[in-house]
């Protein structure tokens, strides 16, 4: 597939682009569907442990697929997915550093809408490739985001004021599309109104080795904290953020004041 100006004019203005059946291959599917399958049957397997992590209040855990997720990074570099980055963001592509996680949204009804954040600061710059292992939609936990709001670092409270009205983007990914994103723009996951857990895929590249991300690929699938800490202060926060949101909310709201 080659890029069009126009998606790249697009990517430049809106901070993200989607393709739609950018793998259109039986054994992709197969490979996402068998990934799918144990993931929800570790996350069954583990569930008492994850139920204490960081996240898991609101629902919504990290995940890192294992081998697996390389053989998905792999089928991705067999269609050209490097310079298709490159070609976008500008970032050379002997500069990628490749993080491959994701995330575990739990089964109706213990999961939330997450508070809209960033994925970290402007820079370094990370550029997020996200896909499904199967179909997300409005019922499942899209992500949303404002589109254009990658352009400014803000605060929450200028964010609040700019963005808050505008019309959200919901992403609905149906298996061997993919998402692109700017790691820097607003968003947040939604609740899973299903009886199944849903997994987003994301693939985090960055301009440079980011000391915040953890880039030694493990062979095994495994899951850790999401936004809180699973001590007992990130416990607290992530107990207010759920059960209390008005006050997490101007918790939030009046600290990036002091930003
Ligand atoms: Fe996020």
């Amino acid at each position: 597939m080659r890029l069009s100006e126009d998606n790249k004019k697009q990517f430049e203005n809106l901070g993200y682009i989607k393709i739609n059946k950018f793998i259109n291959d039986q054994e992709f599917y197969k490979l996402c569907d068998d990934l799918n399958h144990e993931i929800d049957k570790k996350f069954k397997e583990n569930k008492d442990k994850i139920m204490q992590m960081g996240g898991s209040l609101i629902g919504n855990v990290n995940i890192k697929p294992g081998k697996k997720g390389e053989l998905i990074w792999n089928y991705l570099k067999k269609n050209n997915i490097e310079n298709i980055i490159s070609n976008l963001t500008g970032i050379s592509k002997n500069e990628f550093q490749v993080f491959i996680g994701g995330n575990l949204l739990f089964p109706f009804p213990k999961s939330y809408n997450q508070i809209f954040h960033t994925d970290g600061k402007k820079n370094p710059r990370k550029i997020i490739l996200s896909l499904c292992l199967k179909e997300i939609n409005k019922n499942n936990g899209p992500t949303e985001l404002y589109e254009q709001s990658h352009k400014d670092e803000i605060p929450y409270w200028k964010f609040i004021f700019k963005y808050l009205l505008k019309r959200k983007y919901q992403l609905n990914l149906t298996v061997g599309d993919i998402f692109i994103r700017e790691a820097f723009i607003w968003h947040r996951g939604t609740r899973n109104n299903t009886n199944d857990s849903r997994v987003l895929i994301n693939f985090i590249i960055s301009e440079h080795k980011n000391k915040n991300l953890n880039y030694n690929l493990s062979d095994d699938l495994s899951f850790f904290d999401n936004m809180f800490e699973s001590n007992f202060r990130g416990k607290i926060k992530e107990f207010i953020n759920v059960r209390l949101k008005p006050l997490y909310f101007f918790y939030k709201f009046f600290r990036s004041f002091l930003n």
